[in-house]
């Protein structure tokens, strides 16, 4: 299958493949979607089959417009307004008590429900032109890594979709940052390209971080986002010398690194990124799908700096990584 240009027929096409209960990829400004109708267990069933998710995975219901959070939450507090009025359409995700009416197959069983309004137009405009939420959890199989452009969900999902839109390479690249504002106190859930301390500092009151073991998102689960190579982050003062040593043991490296590094790697597959995370982060899955099919034994990652502002990226790769070695 061949991904689908966006315009004005193939939006109307997508809008009623969802309305049939078909799958659509669709793009939006962190990764590719994997789009259903989330008013509709039938479509949502779909999503969890097309792409191997256990079935007590809750997905991310978006939306047109911020006011249409009250159709799906059964309280909408008023942090909740304020954060949608200032980050939506955005890669925000905010986790509200949900409504009766919603399906507990897009909850996963749980009494909260995830909504965002992403910013990308594609999105944006399929969104107006359904009306409903639409349920979409990254386009890739569960476990692999997130697609952030059309070719990528073609790879993965192939023929389990109906329409794959294409709306080119991701411009965020890392999924939306998720706050959890159904307690009583807001909790970060997963970090992203918002910032906890923007968030904080907007509503003017601390944000907790909860940590793993207490959280059933598969996001936070230690397997995800993982390529198939093994992969091993590796500070910049040891990375020349490791993969020297790693190159020197005949094993055939990919290496991920910072465009500082003026190295020559003749034999090796290596791919420079950028120094700041907001360029960073738009490249960083593309790589690590590039070096997985590189057929590499195992694949070498500088690690980033430790500060806040790279605290998606530290996050997404030590899914992607071996721990501890
Ligand atoms: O940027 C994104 O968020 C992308 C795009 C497509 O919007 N979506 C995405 O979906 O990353 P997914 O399914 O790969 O990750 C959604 C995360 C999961 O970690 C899930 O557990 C969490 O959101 N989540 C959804 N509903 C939740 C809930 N009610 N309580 C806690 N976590 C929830
Ligand atoms: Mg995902």
């Amino acid at each position: 299958m061949n991904p689908t240009p966006v315009n004005a027929q193939s939006i109307a096409l997508a809008a009623e493949l969802l309305r049939q209960d078909k799958l659509v990829v669709i793009p939006t400004e962190t990764v590719y979607g994997l789009g259903g109708d989330a008013s509709n267990p039938a479509a949502v069933r779909k999503i969890f089959a097309a792409k191997n998710r256990p079935v007590d995975h809750p997905l991310i219901v978006h939306l047109a417009y911020p006011k249409q959070m009250a159709d799906w939450a059964c309280d909408v507090p008023n942090q909740a307004r304020r954060l949608a009025a200032q980050f939506w359409p955005g890669p925000l995700t905010l986790i509200l008590n949900k409504k009766n009416s919603v399906p507990l197959e897009v909850t996963g069983g749980q009494s909260t429900v995830a909504l965002r309004v992403p910013s990308h137009p594609a999105a944006l405009w399929l969104l107006r032109e359904f009306g409903g939420g639409i349920a979409a959890p990254s386009a890739n199989r569960f476990g692999r890594i997130s697609p952030t452009e059309a070719r990528h969900v073609i790879a993965d999902l192939g023929d389990a979709v109906a329409c794959v839109l294409d709306g080119g390479p991701c411009m965020v690249g890392v999924e939306s940052t998720i706050l959890d504002l159904s307690g009583n106190r807001p909790v970060l859930l997963r970090p992203g390209r918002i910032l906890r301390s923007e968030l904080e500092a907007f509503l003017q009151t601390d944000i907790a971080v909860k940590t793993a073991h207490t959280i059933r998102a598969p996001g936070m689960m230690a397997v995800h986002y993982a390529p198939n190579t093994t992969a091993y982050l590796c500070p910049s003062d040891t990375l020349l010398e490791n993969a020297r040593e790693q190159a020197a043991q005949g094993r055939r490296l990919g290496l991920l690194v910072f465009e500082r590094h003026d190295a020559d790697w003749p034999d090796h597959p290596t791919i420079a990124l950028p120094c700041k995370p907001e360029t960073y982060e738009p490249e960083l899955y593309r790589a690590l799908r590039q070096l997985d099919q590189a057929v590499c034994d195992l694949i070498l990652i500088e690690q980033p700096p430790q500060d806040e502002a790279w605290q998606a990226v530290n996050d997404r790769l030590a899914k992607a990584t071996v721990q501890g070695e």
